[in-house]
């Protein structure tokens, strides 16, 4: 058995895991134990970076008695039945105090699951959701911990000296308790998925509304970078728009094929949503882009479907250029207002308090969505905590202001040109909606009457109704059935 000298340990040792072992080992006063299911990994990471110290470990025994107590390691594996492996063998080797940590893309119920499990053998269990990729977990990720406030005393100094550090401060909150962690990253990769396909539709609308190409775009997204939307997203955009295709001398991106995937974070966004009834429509339109994009027989067969029969160009390119530029801002505003609808939502279902602007403080650095206007988030917050909608905070509200009419100039060329512009439209649709004085609603709730009995309340009086559809058709009082 090894004697017992490193503070903190990791378990899975591909790409992140690896990464992550690393930034700890770098930082000071961290020891840093290392275990992986086949030991060939761990055989890798000791020879190609010797300089880590790292202490290995060939069985979950050997690991545990490395580490000095309270004992705490991160499992970094494949998300599913990989962590709850490990998960069984940790519980099995640590003792009462320990803290395990999945560091994993882990569904945020698996992590309520799993909390409630392992607690109560006495060991901590702490979901936390780390964002930035391989290049995030070795220089500094966001890191998004749930799990017991008394797991946070040992784990928050550790995790503070690894996450980035934007302004000052290190991208690291204790989010709430449980899988609270994991339910924010999870909102993190949603407004993501918006943010990629809004920017994605801003490409296209610009290269078939002025026939720039993609190295001339990729010089207007450098100069959008310089201003409000300042974003890693935003930069990337620009370098792989510049990029050229060494074996065909082809823009890149025109020989990359047009089907995009997804590992399904988008989608948990959605369906939580859908259970806690939040409308995250700019996210699930992002989502479902990928999808229909990835439609190959579909997209083929509908290929001579008829659109537009005028070619399109627009009149002033630069701005059309300055038009996509505000209805990106605008559109970006109502992913994240509804990105953070589904934080409330989620924070009053599971019964976490969740610091809305601290959120919005732990993405500014490291992470995929880190961009300039998450201070605002955090500003609108701090102003107002009881915020019902981001989106009517006064900084965004004067954004609103100053680009709706562009916003909606760019939809109604994008549908005027047979452009799919999904994103967009369904953005500027929830903007409609939720500024709407009255809504069709009431139609709908009238037809719910006819077939199902299912009740309407009335605007002028208390109570609830229903109309006898199938006998005179006169209204009586009835139970709430909605
Ligand atoms: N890649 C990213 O950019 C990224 C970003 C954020 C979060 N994440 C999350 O971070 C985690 C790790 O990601 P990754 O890409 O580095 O690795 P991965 O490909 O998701 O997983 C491979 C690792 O899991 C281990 N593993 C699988 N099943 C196991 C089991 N039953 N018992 C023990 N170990 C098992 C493998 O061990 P063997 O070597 O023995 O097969 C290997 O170390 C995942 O949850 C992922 O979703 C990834």
């Amino acid at each position: 058995m090894s004697q017992a000298k490193a503070n903190i340990g990791v378990i899975g040792l591909a790409v992140m895991g690896s990464n992550l072992a690393r930034n700890l080992a770098s930082r000071e006063g961290n020891t840093v134990a290392v275990f992986n299911r086949s030991y060939e990994k761990t055989e890798t990471l000791l020879s190609e970076h010797p300089e880590a110290e790292f202490v290995p470990a060939k069985t979950y025994e050997e690991f545990a008695a490395s580490l000095t107590t309270p004992r705490t390691a991160i499992i970094m594996v494949q998300a599913g039945r990989g962590t709850d492996a490990v998960i069984d063998e940790l519980t099995r080797v640590f003792e009462p105090g320990d803290i395990i940590v999945d560091g994993g893309n882990a569904l945020f119920t698996d992590t309520i699951r799993r909390e409630k499990a392992v607690r109560e053998t006495g060991i901590n269990f702490v979901g936390a959701g780390i964002s930035g990729g391989e290049e995030g977990a070795l220089k500094g990720p966001s890191i998004m911990p749930g799990g017991s406030a008394e797991a946070w005393q040992t784990l928050g100094p550790i995790l503070e000296g690894i996450a980035a550090v934007a302004e000052g401060e290190p991208c690291v909150t204790h989010v709430g308790t449980d899988g609270a962690g994991h339910f924010v990253k999870m909102i993190h990769n949603g407004i993501e998925y918006a943010d990629m396909q809004l920017i994605a539709e801003a490409y296209d609308l610009i290269r078939r509304g002025t026939g720039k190409s993609p190295a001339e775009i990729a010089d207007v997204f450098a100069e959008w970078n310089r201003g409000d939307l300042e974003s890693y997203l935003i930069e990337i955009t620009a370098e792989v728009l510049r990029q050229v295709d060494a074996e065909t001398g082809q823009p890149l991106v025109d020989v990359i094929l047009d089907q995009a995937g997804a590992k399904g974070t988008g989608a948990w966004t959605v369906k939580s949503a859908l259970d806690l009834g939040i409308p995250v429509s700019g996210i699930a339109e992002a989502v479902f882009a990928r999808s229909l994009s990835s439609k190959p027989a579909q997209r083929a067969a509908a290929g001579d479907l008829p659109g537009p029969e005028a070619a399109w160009a627009v009149d002033d390119a630069d701005a059309f250029i300055e038009d996509v530029r505000l209805a990106l801002y605008a559109s970006k505003i109502v992913a994240y207002s509804q990105g953070f609808d589904e934080i409330i939502a989620g924070a009053q279902e599971y019964g976490w308090e969740i610091e809305k602007g601290e959120v919005a403080k732990l993405w500014r650095g490291g992470c995929i969505i880190r961009a300039r206007f998450l201070n605002r988030i955090t500003e609108a917050y701090a102003e107002d905590p009881e915020l019902v909608a981001l989106l009517t905070a006064p900084f965004f509200r004067e954004v609103l202001v100053g680009g709706q009419e562009a916003w909606r100039r760019v939809v109604v060329a994008a549908t005027q040109a047979g452009i799919p512009a999904p994103a967009f439209s369904s953005s500027l649709a929830y903007y409609d909606g939720l500024r709407a004085e009255r809504l069709p609603a009431a139609l709908v709730q009238g037809q719910r009457d006819f077939f199902g009995a299912h009740t309407y309340k009335r605007v002028d009086k208390e109570g609830t109704f229903h109309t006898l559809w199938s006998g005179d058709r006169s209204e009586i009082s009835a139970v709430d059935s909605h």
